[in-house]
């Protein structure tokens, strides 16, 4: 069996396990960024899995991100949310890190919207931005499609031209301007991390065209697309990047940030989902 194969039985596996457990069939996912995990509470009829019982799920690491799904209903429509993601800088392969991707397909997922803490590398961006991600520079060096290609899943050279919607982009704008929001749109770098970035990578990645950076996110959002699931991507500007102000980074103030600005995040993102 080639590992091709293998990695579809997983899939098969993993999605029949979890359409085992739920009533509705979602059909849209919901990948949540560090602290933001809390939208679970609002699902209604909600059903929460365990990463740890489903077949061939990683389980997540990092403080912060609990590692569960939470699937029923959310502003009217059947949603799958991921309460913790997994991260290359865990030890992941990019494939293990859009596995729950692949998984959201085969139950039948057709939208995505992704949510991450990043650093601002724009000068014009402030702590607790949010900022709609228009693109992405896919800079871990690693991709989740290498490897052979499974036909079934996707084509060989997917195009990322459009890696995140423009009509879901363009309802995020609507509704942040209804909801009064500021909301600012960029480039967001995608890194291995764990580290943050020096200065001088931070410099580096404002002359390539980055507004963002960050540790997640790209991954995920290649094998999407692929898959042919239309992607929207938020980014929550929890801090500014080294160099741009005199002080050191810190996780703690990705989570302060976090929770300050996780009310209203949390309200555009349910409103959103309804016009998904
Ligand atoms: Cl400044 N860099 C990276 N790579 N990830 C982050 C961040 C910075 N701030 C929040 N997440």
């Amino acid at each position: 069996m080639s590992s091709n194969t293998m990695t579809a039985v997983q899939i098969k596996e993993a999605a029949s396990y979890i359409a085992g457990q739920v009533q509705v069939q979602p059909e849209i996912g919901l990948i949540m960024g560090s602290g933001l995990g809390v939208l679970g509470d609002h699902i209604d009829n909600a059903v929460t899995i365990d990463y740890s019982d489903i077949p061939h799920f990683p389980v997540s690491t990092v403080e912060g991100h609990a590692g569960e799904l939470v699937v029923g209903t959310l502003s009217g429509r059947s949603v799958i949310l991921m309460r913790g993601r997994f991260h290359m800088y865990e030890g992941y392969g990019s494939e293990l890190t859009a596995f729950p991707v692949r998984v959201m397909k085969a139950l039948g997922v057709t939208s995505l919207l992704v949510t991450n803490a990043a650093g601002g590398v724009n000068l014009d961006f402030e702590a607790g931005d949010l900022m709609l991600i228009s693109d992405h520079l896919n800079m871990t060096g690693k991709n989740p499609l290498i490897g052979p290609n499974d036909n079934e899943l996707g084509v060989r050279f997917p195009d990322m031209s459009e890696a995140y919607s423009k009509r879901l982009r363009a309802i995020a704008r609507e509704t942040s301007a209804k909801q009064g929001l500021k909301l600012q749109e960029g480039v967001y770098a995608g890194l291995l991390g764990p580290t943050y970035e020096t200065p001088a990578e931070i410099r580096m990645l404002r002359v390539l065209g980055a507004d963002a950076v960050g540790m997640s996110t790209v991954a995920e959002v290649i094998a999407a697309r692929h898959s042919g699931i239309e992607v929207l991507g938020i980014s929550c500007i929890s801090n500014m990047a080294a160099g741009v102000l005199d002080q050191p980074l810190s996780h703690d103030e990705v989570i302060e940030t976090t929770e300050r600005v996780k009310a209203e995040f949390l309200a555009l993102v349910k409103e959103l989902i309804r016009q998904f």
